[in-house]
């Protein structure tokens, strides 16, 4: 049978498996630090701690992410950007991550290595085609585990390329709701601009997007949640509504073809910032204030 008839689970399967093998040796060397397998964390290309270490260097030098902020992880996935927080936030820092993949969530819990700022690990459990279907919960209301306007620096890394519109647009207004006035979001996500849309052409672009309602594409439309692309106005509209404001530019990746650019990333990069002065933006409380009102998310 060929490969592209199977199931999609099964071929992910097949896929993490195959990589799996292919790291076993780094994995057994003496010292090597602990790496979730890719059944637990198939996040495409890159050595684990050394990718999680460059998101972190864009944390700081993008979002202005300093050691003492709370900073939100939003899809933290097994941990790749929490095993470096570990090292760099300071007893003042605080660290909140959720998702919905119990699995991931239970290996990142067993290794993460000691830090000094306490850390905050959520399972949400919230409905996707692609890592969580044994509930009803949408992520469409799900709310995030944090008061209002206690978040410094929020970021979600190839989690919206997994959501569905309806709930896109609640993560970014979760995420304007969580920031404190002036507060910075760093998020990737596939957005499709009319020189981007059309059948793609061969070998140019590394998947074919078909048009998936009115504002979205997918890469298979029977699993939507597998790899999901926006209009770039209407995820834009989405950023407005939830008080938050670009800090220019888009940093375009090359999923859509033409790259890798010296320095480029793979999906598109949005740094994104708390207006100071929103409509009805909420009172900030901070960490240490939830922490003595009891709130655990
Ligand atoms: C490709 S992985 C990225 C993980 C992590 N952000 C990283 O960069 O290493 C996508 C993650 O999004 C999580 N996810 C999917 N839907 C979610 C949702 N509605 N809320 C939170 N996390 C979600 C998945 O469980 C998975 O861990």
């Amino acid at each position: 049978m060929a490969a592209g008839v199977l199931p999609r689970p099964v071929r992910r399967r097949l896929l993490c498996l195959g990589r799996d093998l292919v790291s076993l040796p780094g994995r057994l060397k003496p010292g090597a630090r602990p790496v979730p397998w890719s059944s637990l964390h198939d996040v495409g290309g890159g050595e684990f701690h050394t990718v999680g270490r460059a998101i972190l260097n864009s944390l700081v030098n993008e979002a202005g992410l300093t050691p003492d902020d709370h900073v939100l992880d939003i899809g933290c996935g097994t941990g790749r950007v929490a095993f470096a927080l570990a090292d760099y936030l300071t007893t003042k820092g605080c660290y909140t991550g959720f998702d919905v993949a119990p699995g991931g969530l239970a290996w990142m819990i067993r290794h993460l290595p000691p830090a000094a700022a306490p850390f905050r690990i959520v399972r949400a459990d919230v409905f996707n085609t692609e890592y969580r279907q044994k509930t009803k919960t949408r992520a469409e209301s799900y709310r995030f585990p944090v008061s209002d306007g206690s978040v410094d620096v929020a970021f979600a890394t190839s989690v919206f390329t997994h959501l569905l519109p309806a709930d896109a647009e609640n993560y970014l207004a979760e995420i304007g709701r969580s920031l404190r006035p002036g507060g910075r979001a760093y998020v990737t996500a596939f957005l499709m601009t009319p020189e981007r849309r059309g059948p793609a052409e061969s070998g140019a672009a590394f998947v074919t997007f078909h048009p998936f309602g009115e504002v979205a594409h997918v890469g298979d439309l029977n699993v939507p949640e597998a790899m999901i692309a926006f209009d770039e106005t209407v995820f834009m509209d989405w950023v407005a509504k939830a008080g938050l404001e670009l800090v220019p530019p888009v940093k375009y990746g090359h999923w859509s073809g033409g790259g890798p650019k010296p320095g480029q990333e793979f999906q598109d990069v949005l740094v994104l910032r708390k207006t100071l002065h929103a409509a009805g933006a909420a009172p900030v409380m901070s960490v240490r204030e939830q922490d003595r009102l009891g709130f655990d998310g």
